[in-house]
């Protein structure tokens, strides 16, 4: 075995060089969520492992196999998060945000759940959460699956199948269950053994199995849909008629139950077919009762979580434009005056254009083994300031990427001389 130490399974890092995505997804999530209203909610990364067992459910996949829980040093038993819900709904209690009131917030940062890694599945992922509390009619659904639909737009990716279903009220889910049940009893012996297990615990989740056989079954089985009660086929047929008006494509997948308990009425996926076996990039649903079951106030709620591994992935695949994160002028300087000039030089140039990605040679070296530094970091131009141009209040501006002839200018003109260079070929990635 190599001593060396690596990272844990399913567990990444992102690269500098790969970070520019998330960096744009997030700044462009970001902005859009404020666009709709909703602010930032910031979540710590360990709950108690009871806050999970109610929100998620006891025989969900998620708390039976894959949370990461442990026994802190005081006894207490805690929790990675293995999604950012429960613990929106844990804050919002907690700090009284629900009391005869509208929230609307969104979260992100890394979840956790022991899964079997492969391509778009990790242990620790990232999920971009957004959620509205306090609104139990169906334009707020529609808002919910639009925000999603317009980052989209804004991203610059496509090709998604938006799933939805309606799972109605617990009652509804109760007495669908029970026919569920009675139904998938009567053809056991042909389920697979998961499915099997799941007669007694979740039997909705049987909808979901990807096994040959169990599918075959699950063909004949009731149909969640024709148990609907009158108002919850109401709700769902205004869902409908919503994404209609905003031209907002969907098919109706009967057999979305979704793997958390909370969910009520509404859920959603949007699918892509790009992505091989992990095809969800987005879920989420309503949780009506979630908000009571932990202790709050009746309130009913919404949401979904954006995988972000996989939007990133998409993102890649589809050629969607990221602003450039490599500099764009490595200032190189050599001699002790030139040297002693350049760090309130390359100071100046910052504060004068917020945004312009100045690399001031650090570690020494000549002019040569700076250039090639230069080269390396991907900059666009060069400056040099060696103690001749120092001493007469110039500096040398050199393309690296045969954008014209090296020029001279004073030091009182470089910002306005570098601006209009580096603006004649607006930056791309
Ligand atoms: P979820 O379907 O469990 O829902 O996860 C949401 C998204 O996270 C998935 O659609 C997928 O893109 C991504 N994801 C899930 N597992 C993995 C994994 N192992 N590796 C990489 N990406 C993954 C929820 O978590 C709900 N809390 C969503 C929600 C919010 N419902 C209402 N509000």
């Amino acid at each position: 075995m190599s001593n060396k130490i690596q990272a844990v399974r399913g567990m990444n890092d992102v690269l500098p060089a790969d970070a520019a995505p998330w960096q744009h997804l997030h700044a462009v999530a970001a902005g859009l969520f404020a666009t709709y209203g909703y602010r930032e909610l910031r979540l710590p990364v360990v709950e108690r492992t009871d806050l999970f067992r109610r929100a998620v459910g006891e025989v969900t996949d998620v708390v039976e196999k894959e949370m990461y829980s442990f026994t802190d040093r005081g006894g207490e038993n805690l929790s990675l998060r293995p999604e950012l819900t429960a613990g929106a709904v844990r804050a919002c209690i907690e700090h009284g945000l629900l009391f005869h009131q509208q929230q609307r917030i969104w979260c992100s940062g890394p979840v956790f759940r022991y899964e079997r890694p492969q391509a778009g599945r990790y242990r620790q992922f990232h999920q971009l959460d957004v959620e509205a509390f306090g609104i139990a009619t169906p334009d707020v659904d529609v808002e919910i699956i639009a925000i999603a639909a317009a980052l989209w737009r804004r991203l610059g990716v496509g090709g998604f199948t938006l799933q939805i279903n309606s799972l109605g009220t617990p009652q509804t889910r109760a007495g669908y269950r029970a026919a569920l049940l009675e139904y998938l009893r009567a053809h056991e012996d042909a389920l697979d053994e998961d499915s099997r297990r799941r007669l007694g615990s979740n039997p909705l989740r049987v909808l979901d199995s990807k096994v040959p056989a169990t599918r075959e079954i699950v063909a004949g089985a009731p149909r969640l849909l024709d148990h609907l009660d009158a108002a919850a086929a109401a709700h769902f047929a205004t869902v409908r008629r919503g994404l209609d008006a905003l031209g907002i494509a969907y098919t109706v997948n009967e057999r979305l139950v979704r793997g958390l308990d909370y969910y009520t009425h509404t859920v959603f996926e949007w699918t892509t077919n790009q992505l091989g076996a992990q095809d969800a990039v987005c879920a989420g649903g309503r949780y009506d009762g979630l908000v009571e079951h932990l202790g709050g106030p009746p309130t009913p709620g919404i949401g979904f979580a954006i995988g972000v591994e996989r939007l990133v992935a998409l993102m890649g695949l589809q050629g969607a434009a990221v602003p450039a994160a490599t500099p764009q002028v490595y200032f190189c300087h050599f001699g002790d005056a030139a040297s002693a000039q350049a760090p309130r030089l390359a100071e100046e140039l910052r504060a004068s254009q917020p945004k312009l990605r100045l690399l001031l040679n650090a570690g020494g070296g000549g002019l040569k083994a700076q250039l090639k530094r230069a080269d390396a970091s991907g900059a666009r131009y060069a400056l040099i300031l060696g103690d001749d141009e120092a001493g007469r209040g110039v500096i040398q501006v050199k393309s690296l990427r045969g954008e014209g002839e090296p020029l001279t200018c004073g030091w009182n003109e470089l910002a306005e001389r570098l601006a209009r260079l580096l603006a004649a070929r607006p930056d791309a990635t």
